[in-house]
């Protein structure tokens, strides 16, 4: 029988069980220090016991439409703030109160699968547009222009990209979001790895926020805090009224402790901006590693603008990705994402942000099939 991406994940998961180090390059968790939030723990534990409003703390939405706002020099109110149980949840439930009439959405590839998945729950019809390789897999906005159609609900673009790294440029930002206004489409913006830009090349869809944008953003990229699913988004607020309702029968609320933490830990602002410039300079660090390592050894990649993961070109002796991570699985005890997952069969992508030793260990033993 042929073997799936699922047999390969819970292969990784009997190895582990087994008690074999298998190095883990698969999941795009940063592993960074979180803000220093011990204590702060213990002073809130005691207001955690309770559920909070549907669509998030109300210090929580205001203290993160400050920080945007300023950030971004845009005016957004805490009406236009939804919290979720990570940027996941946020994106399910768009998606969900977007696609309740059916609808296109607009993907381009290699994507985030999750995407896909949560179009397929919501009853949406995907058109997926792929980047090329040739392109360095940027975006093609001609391309995008004559597929969107009178059914085009919504267009899911990811900035820095998972797993490509490829930023936006400003201009196109720009006249992207002017597009979503002219033809009418809800434009959505996940930009949950926003710290992570090398090459102070991002901006984010916010600097040109109006009602047909939405964007989206992630405590557990920012913060190294996937544990306590947080995520958030910015949109219409008679959008944001219909996802407080879905979210009311579907989680209730966002998990509160992490909510008030979360507001405590935005109330300072100055810190929060120190913060992340260390732990972009700590995933930059790790970047320019790992690309220096692939060009000594002529290995391809495409360079990541931003983000925490790199995609890379699997040797040529491999007829696909998942044939080359299992490889690695197997004889290695390194596990990668096979690019079929993001749509691309030639490519898997790894973690980057990650300890140097890991890594240094890892790209030894994945090396050693090119050449
Ligand atoms: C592109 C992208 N968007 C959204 C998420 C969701 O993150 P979370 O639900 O942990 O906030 C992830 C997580 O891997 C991601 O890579």
């Amino acid at each position: 029988m042929k073997k799936s991406l699922g047999d390969l994940f819970l292969r990784e998961k009997t190895l582990k069980e087994r008690g074999e180090k298998v190095l883990g390059f698969t999941l795009t968790s940063p592993a960074f220090p979180p803000p220093p939030i011990r204590e702060k723990i213990l002073n809130f534990y005691k207001f955690s016991f309770s559920y909070s409003p549907a669509g998030g703390d109300l210090g929580l939405r205001e203290v993160l439409a400050n920080f945007y706002s300023k950030k971004w020099q845009v005016d957004l109110k805490k009406e236009n703030v939804f919290v979720g149980n990570g940027g996941k949840e946020v994106l399910f439930i768009l998606l969900q109160v977007l696609l309740k009439k059916k609808g296109e959405v607009i993907l381009f590839s290699p994507y985030w699968p999750s995407y896909v998945g949560m179009v397929k729950m919501a009853g949406g019809k995907l058109k997926i547009l792929k980047t090329s390789e040739k392109h360095g897999f940027y975006p093609d906005l001609k391309e995008l222009k004559k597929k969107i159609s009178s059914k085009t609900r919504a267009l899911i673009l990811n900035s820095p990209c998972n797993p490509t790294g490829r930023i936006l440029r400003q201009k196109e930002v720009e006249y992207l979001a002017d597009l979503s206004q002219k033809r009418n489409f809800i434009l959505i913006s996940d930009e949950v790895y926003e710290i992570y830009d090398f090459e102070n090349l991002y901006c984010s869809f916010l600097k040109f926020f109006h009602k047909n944008i939405f964007c989206v953003f992630s405590a557990s990229k920012i913060f190294s805090l996937c544990g306590w699913r947080l995520g958030w988004g910015f949109g219409d607020e008679k959008l944001i009224e219909e996802m407080k309702s879905y979210q009311n029968d579907l989680s209730t609320s966002p998990h509160t402790l992490s909510q008030i933490l979360m507001r405590e830990i935005f109330r300072e602002e100055k810190k929060v901006l120190r913060y992340f410039s260390k732990n972009k300079k700590l995933a930059q660090e790790r970047r320019d590693f790992v690309i220096n390592f692939l060009k000594e050894r002529k290995i391809d990649f495409i360079f990541p603008e931003g983000g925490i993961a790199i995609f890379i070109k699997i040797p040529s002796k491999f007829k696909n990705a998942f044939s080359f991570s299992e490889t690695l699985l197997e004889k290695e005890k390194v596990s990668v994402a096979p690019g079929e997952i993001f749509g691309h069969k030639k490519y898997f992508r790894m973690n980057l942000a990650l300890p140097f030793e890991d890594l240094k260990e890892g790209l030894k033993r994945i090396a050693r099939y090119y050449s």
